[in-house]
């Protein structure tokens, strides 16, 4: 039996990285390849442009994140316990993603896995790696949201390609034992009775991939998006307004809203319903479209690097996804 002594103590974030591939596609390519216009999609979705991975898959994302992430704070791979990769477009069924990213970078005390919870994956990761963390048995986790979706989206489909983009984005959890710093609380759902609003249907053990699931073009995204969008505002806000109210937390204590990026409208609504301010909210869905798993913890970095996120900010982090999935985390930041 195991007699250590397990002291209380909160994950925090003590790292944080990034990665955005080269290629960028505007809005004015998707005008040369599906009818659309800058206008329609500006105006209902607020991108502008997103990334595109040219080579390799979505290993390639979470690996260059995670690298970035040690190049920011002197990690060494040796250090690291777990690896946890937020996913849907893994690259390939398995081995998992986080193995591939543990070889890439040299972590060769780590384990780690994959996780599926589309647009609200890492933060599912992240309530994961925060469990581990407080178990006392790890020290060092890394969680990774990372996704290749133009791996998985159809470029001839006007009312999904314009939508998604490739990147990945990682954080490092480490304890404190300071409880006022660090991951407070979670809200997390699942509602598998969306399961048919937005989904990629073949390829599965379902339907295993044949010339007919190809000819069929079952292997992209399909999404009822109306449907979703419908659920997202309506889901992304209730569940933003619990954790606040849960917590005490008014609308001038959160100095960030840190929300999935799929629609402005979906993340104006949810600021809405918490009664906090447009200069509140962290948006980068106009650089970047919607990076699924990547897209919250893209968020952090950006706002992070821009000097825009201090020590003691309290950030409601809020997702809705495929699934359905959805949920809120309320964090305390804690790096200079
Ligand atoms: N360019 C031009 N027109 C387009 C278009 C595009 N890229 N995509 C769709 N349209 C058209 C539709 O065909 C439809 O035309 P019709 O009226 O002639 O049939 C019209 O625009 C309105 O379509 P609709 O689906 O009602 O648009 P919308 O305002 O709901 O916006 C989404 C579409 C996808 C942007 C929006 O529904 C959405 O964001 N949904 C939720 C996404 C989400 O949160 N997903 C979960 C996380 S991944």
């Amino acid at each position: 039996m195991n007699t250590r002594e397990r002291k209380v103590v909160n994950a925090q974030i003590t790292a944080i990285g990034k990665y955005l591939p080269e290629k960028v596609l505007d809005n004015k390519y998707f005008e040369q390849i599906v009818d659309t216009s800058d206008e329609w999609i500006r105006t209902r979705t607020g991108i502008v442009e997103r990334r595109k991975l040219e080579e390799g898959g979505t290993s390639v994302l979470a690996t260059r994140a995670l690298e970035n992430l040690m190049e920011n704070s002197g990690l060494k791979p040796e250090e690291i316990d777990v690896i946890i990769v937020a996913t849907v477009t893994p690259d390939m069924f398995f081995p998992a993603t986080s193995c591939l990213v543990q070889d890439n970078v040299g972590a060769k005390n780590a384990w780690g896995f994959d996780l599926s919870g589309a647009c609200s994956g890492f933060l599912f990761a992240l309530k994961a790696g925060a469990s581990l963390i407080q178990s006392g048995d790890y020290k060092k986790v890394v969680v990774i949201g990372a996704d290749k979706m133009s791996s998985i989206v159809d470029y001839t489909d006007r009312t999904t390609c314009v939508l998604f983009g490739d990147a990945g984005a990682a954080v490092l959890l480490e304890p404190t034992e300071d409880l006022d710093y660090g991951i407070q609380d979670a809200i997390l759902h699942c509602d598998g009775s969306g399961r048919d609003a937005l989904y990629m249907a073949a390829g599965g053990s379902a339907m295993p991939a044949s010339h007919e699931t190809v000819d069929k073009r079952l292997h992209y995204i399909y999404q009822d998006g109306q449907r979703v969008f419908k659920v997202a505002v309506k889901g992304m806000a209730d569940v933003s307004v619990e954790i606040m109210k849960r917590n005490n937390l008014t609308a001038e204590d959160v100095a960030y809203l840190v929300p999935h990026q799929a629609n402005l409208r979906i993340i104006s609504a949810t600021a809405n319903r918490m009664g906090i301010s447009e200069d509140q909210v962290v948006i980068n869905i106009d650089k970047y479209g919607n990076t699924t798993a990547a897209t919250i913890p893209l968020g952090l970095a950006d706002y992070y690097e821009a000097g825009k996120l201090k020590k003691g900010d309290k950030l409601i982090l809020s997702a809705f996804g495929a699934g359905y999935t959805f949920g809120s985390v309320y964090l305390v930041w804690s790096m200079d």
